[in-house]
């Protein structure tokens, strides 16, 4: 059994967290460019009307500027998509740390796009730079937490694992901050502001190089054991490496008997039906708990409330994100992942709840600072569980083969849930008035019951332990199938990427 060692602290090196801090950089650009787009608005939507004033000569009317806007919003969630999607076949194809570095060309093209588009006069080149982006951010969604879960030590994989949600909570800070109209939220330097996701991406594309591709995929997917132990050994500071190279070997030997696994088999395999619900309902857990409802639209939730400046109660709810998602940090390998998980949807339902009396009674005036409160609990409930845990859980439940499958899987719905919610927000609004957060409500018990009832806790376990505590049918092996196991594949099909020394 895999429980938390003595030593895990001398586990974590200044290398290991280099490592780490360089994939998450993928996690801050998907935060930056979720967070970016709302201090904007007005600047667009004029951008929009002068464009279209300078070709047809008359102005845009007020229902094609809004689609156009929406269009801008929404299309970023199908890139997505379709980036979540196709995280699998990149990360086998290319390996972990090759396909970051390839995956940044897309933000560099998106952020050309955008912060070129006033220059070029043509909002087309927004639309088209907010999908390109999209689709970057979207296979960082599966390419950070998989390389960061696979080169963590057991004990400490989801403190670490809550890093990627770290990431992209500090990156929805810094785009509310720099959006401020003091700063890049200003007639002249939006586009700059959209623009500025190149900065990272090129910062990341200079430190991967120092960065070791995952031992796992070396190991398990390329066979090269060598390799392997080179990169555990810098990234562990220590020789003995022989514990995780012994478990990668026990999993890998594993896998040599499993088929390569594609999407469709993981939906056929009956040994993976049940990880596999458990991750989808996870992730819609997530973005069914109406979290960005509140991080899309929180200035207008607080402007209703009566707030005079919602624009810093934003920033304020962004703070309280970013302080809570440090507390899960610590919290997780204590409390686990299921508890944890259960806290955090039990809590939003009550701030749902609160949310609502708050807007119903809100002739009265104190219910203005009621609001606040529980938009803040609501934020903080959510950081403790349901934000970080279904990004990396995912990684946990399922074993190098299926991961890569698994992640798309997940990954897909976490976005088109995402989609679903921003585009649906605003008319159920329109319908329900201050009911609406009640629908939250609903989905957070069905999610609480769900997880009561089915989440084993995955807590100090090692990868294959969890994959054999869903027990049941075996997954496919190889000789019952025709093609060769993907490992074989992939080691005569992929060049090794040099490990540093
Ligand atoms: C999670 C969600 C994302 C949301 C963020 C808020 O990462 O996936 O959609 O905006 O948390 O902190």
């Amino acid at each position: 059994m895999g429980t938390l060692s003595d030593g895990w602290r001398e586990q974590v090196t200044g290398y290991l967290l280099f490592s780490m801090g360089t994939a998450v950089i993928g996690s801050l650009q998907f935060g930056y460019n979720t967070g970016v787009i709302n201090a904007p608005e007005q600047r667009l939507r004029s951008f929009f009307n002068n464009t279209w004033v300078e070709r047809y000569g008359v102005p845009i009317s007020p229902g094609v500027c809004t689609m156009v806007w929406s269009v801008a919003v929404a299309i970023f969630s199908v890139g997505g998509m379709v980036g979540s999607f196709s995280v699998g076949v990149m990360a086998n194809r290319f390996g972990r740390r090759r396909s970051m570095f390839l995956v940044n060309s897309l933000a560099v093209i998106g952020g050309l796009l955008m912060g070129f588009s006033t220059i070029c006069s043509s909002y087309e080149m927004v639309i088209a730079g907010r999908l390109v982006i999209g689709l970057f951010c979207g296979l960082f969604t599966g390419l950070t937490p998989m390389y960061v879960g696979e080169v963590s030590p057991t004990p400490l994989r989801g403190a670490f694992g809550t890093l990627h949600q770290l990431g992209v909570v500090v990156g929805i800070l810094i785009a509310q901050v720099f959006g401020l109209e003091a700063l890049l939220g200003s007639d002249k330097l939006w586009p700059l502001l959209l623009a500025l996701t190149v900065a990272p991406a090129v910062l990341q594309c200079i430190l991967l190089p120092f960065c070791p591709e995952s031992p796992r995929f070396l190991l398990i997917n390329l066979k090269k054991e060598e390799q392997a132990r080179k990169a555990l050994v810098r990234l562990r500071g220590s020789e003995d490496v022989s514990k995780d190279l012994q478990e990668m070997k026990e999993e890998s030997a594993k896998m040599a008997m499993e088929k390569k696994v594609t999407i469709l088999e993981l939906f056929r395999s009956s040994a993976y039906r049940q990880p596999l619900l458990i991750a989808v309902m996870l992730q819609l857990s997530q973005q069914l708990s109406g979290i960005n409802a509140v991080f899309y639209y929180s200035t207008g939730i607080f402007d209703s409330a009566g707030v005079k400046q919602p624009i810093y109660a934003t920033i304020g709810a962004g703070i309280v994100n970013t302080i809570f998602t440090i507390v899960s940090l610590f919290l997780v390998e204590k409390a686990g992942r299921r508890s944890l998980h259960l806290l955090g949807l039990g809590g939003m339902a009550i701030s749902a709840v609160l949310m609502t009396v708050s807007l119903l009674l809100k002739h009265i005036p104190a219910m203005s600072i009621v609001a606040i409160m529980a938009v803040m609990m609501f934020v903080a409930m959510f950081e403790l569980g349901p934000g970080p845990i279904p990004w990396f859980i995912v990684a946990e439940l399922f074993s190098q083969g299926p991961r890569p499958a698994a992640m798309a899987v997940a990954g897909c719905c976490n976005w088109t849930a995402n989609f679903l919610v921003g585009i649906s927000f605003p008319k159920l609004e329109e319908l329900c008035g201050p009911w609406v957060f009640l629908i939250f409500t609903a989905f957070l018990i069905i999610f609480f019951i769900f997880t009561f009832i089915k989440v084993p806790e995955t807590k100090g376990k090692t990868f294959d332990e969890i994959a054999r505590s869903f027990g049941g049918a075996q997954p496919p092996t190889s000789s019952s199938m025709e093609d060769p196991p993907a490992s074989a594949s992939a080691a005569t099909t992929v060049p090794a990427s040099p490990v540093k020394e």
